[in-house]
């Protein structure tokens, strides 16, 4: 159809030299003008053929005035319903739908065809010219019939004011021959193609010319939850500040690990089922897969101490290290690596994990029951509270968050602990982004690391700066079932600090 209509307009352009109005010659070839702007505008694309803007306008009744074409005018319907003896303004009204009487009543005024009469007590509306001549109506007929010409300028300004008239205006088109004109057109190629090259077809076959503004077809790949980026960046910091990544495909953890090997003591709230979940099965590692010794000091520095501390005092029970967890902070991680540093003969580390950690925790729009930490550790001889803050402020340098504050904390496994704090210009406040300290002697000592070796150490969690960084409130928009996919595909890459 499309096709036809193109063939059939080049054919008249070039028979005629020109279309001079597509509007007659769609109605002269009975097609719809729709279509042939939409041919028309891919001939001009092509350069096929020159289009110029025909401007057309034309008057049109609202709705209505299709009402009064055969009614008259609201005037003269008033005029009409008015006996020879008068009539109230309430019966004329009733007599008369809302719009004509109120209307009609005023133009009937206003033309002096009606008055009001006191004289017989009662206001009467009254006739006060024996004929009309229904002018309203004449003009409507002249425009609904296209004879537009014969209504006068002012009254044409005065329907329009009356909302009885409107103007319509649409375009048609007057076509020429554009300087790529054929009467056919010629199906450029796209590709240079092996049978081209064999026949020698090349040389004169037209080419589509190459747009470099296209944008291409997306290729059909995965996308990356935001949350992967971020870890993505933080990794990068962590490796170009010397830091090897920790194993943390362990999300189930015993006790022992998560727990007493950090002297955090058997009776601590946080190894409540409010804050921990518990396995059910497997329930628990057995205290024997440990090794021996190292869980012999363990017990005895949370019983009696050792290394400066007088311990928890309390009788440390091998069945609660023994219970399984999904672990509560990757700094279960941690001290595994450590014992395991100490173990293998100490040498200064630096290490690093960014995985999944699980709580028990009332799920809102800032909590999730299972989150991401950020983890760093510097293991190292004679480290002091300064190398934690000159360590922390580098990175939260290299992260772009080069203000920070210290504020005293407490962790059962640091000693000093200091949350750290923030100045974010965007939210105009101090946010809290972390938190670190030392490792207690309590926690090194019976892992078997030398004396002079002090551990620092600081982590947080990989959510809030996601969040911070797409502009993420409630953190289920982020993570978990109720996630758009189309956030997962939309999401800008990140890239932290500078
Ligand atoms: N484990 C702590 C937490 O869960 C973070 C931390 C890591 C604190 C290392 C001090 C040192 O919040």
């Amino acid at each position: 159809m499309a096709a036809d209509l193109e063939s059939g307009l080049l054919q008249s352009i070039d028979e005629a030299g020109s279309i001079q109005d597509t509007g007659a010659y769609a109605e002269s070839h009975s097609v719809d003008h729709m279509a042939l702007v939409g041919v028309m505008k891919s001939l001009l694309a092509a350069e096929l053929i020159l289009v110029e803007d025909i401007d057309h306008s034309r008057l049109a009744l609202t709705e209505e005035a299709r009402l009064y074409l055969e009614a008259g005018s609201p005037e003269a319907q008033v005029f009409n319903a008015i006996p020879e003896s008068g009539i109230s303004l309430a019966d004329l009204k009733v007599k008369l739908d809302g719009t004509v009487g109120d209307v009609g009543f005023k133009q009937a005024m206003q033309q002096r065809w009606v008055a009001i009469s006191k004289e017989g007590g009662a206001p009467l509306v009254m006739r006060k010219v024996p004929t009309i001549q229904d002018a309203v109506q004449t003009a409507l007929v002249a425009v609904d019939r296209g004879q537009d010409t014969e209504v006068a300028a002012a009254t044409v300004a005065a329907l329009k004011k009356r909302k009885l008239l409107t103007t319509e205006a649409w375009k048609t088109y007057r076509l020429t021959k554009g300087i790529k004109f054929a009467r056919q057109r010629v199906k450029e190629a796209t590709d240079l193609t092996a049978d081209m090259l064999a026949k020698g077809t090349w040389r004169d076959a037209p080419f589509k010319a190459y747009n470099f503004d296209a944008l291409g077809l997306a290729p059909p790949s995965g996308h990356l939850h935001p949350l992967l980026k971020v870890r993505t960046a933080f990794r990068k910091i962590f490796v170009s500040m010397g830091f090897e990544e920790m194993p943390t495909n362990n999300y189930v953890e015993s006790s022992f690990w998560n727990f007493d090997a950090l002297f955090q003591p058997q009776q601590h709230p946080a190894r409540d089922a409010h804050d921990t979940f518990f396995l059910t099965c497997p329930a628990t590692t057995p205290c024997s897969s440990l090794p021996q010794d190292y869980l012999e000091r363990v017990r005895e520095t949370h019983q009696t101490g050792g290394w400066g501390s007088t311990g928890y005092g309390y009788a440390w029970q091998e069945a609660e290290a023994e219970k399984n967890l999904l672990r509560t902070h990757t700094t279960a991680v941690s001290s595994r690596m450590l014992y395991r540093l100490a173990q293998n003969g100490f040498r200064p580390a630096k290490y690093f994990s960014i995985d999944r950690v699980f709580r028990n925790e009332a799920v809102d729009r800032t909590h999730l029951a299972e989150f991401h930490q950020i983890e760093g550790v510097v293991a190292g001889v004679g480290l002091t509270l300064g190398d934690l803050i000159g360590t922390l402020t580098e990175f939260f340098a290299r992260l772009g968050l080069p203000t920070l504050r210290f504020k005293p904390a407490y962790n059962p496994y640091t000693e000093p602990s200091m949350e750290i704090f923030s100045y974010s210009e965007q939210l105009g406040k101090w946010i809290e982004v972390g938190n670190s300290g030392m490792f207690r002697p309590e926690m090194l000592r019976p892992m078997g690391l030398p004396e002079d070796v002090n551990v620092i150490a600081w982590g947080l969690s990989l959510e809030r700066p996601t969040m911070i960084l797409y502009g993420i409130d409630n953190i289920r928009d982020l993570f978990g079932h109720k996630v758009a996919l189309s956030m997962v595909k939309r999401n800008p890459l990140c890239r932290l600090g500078l």
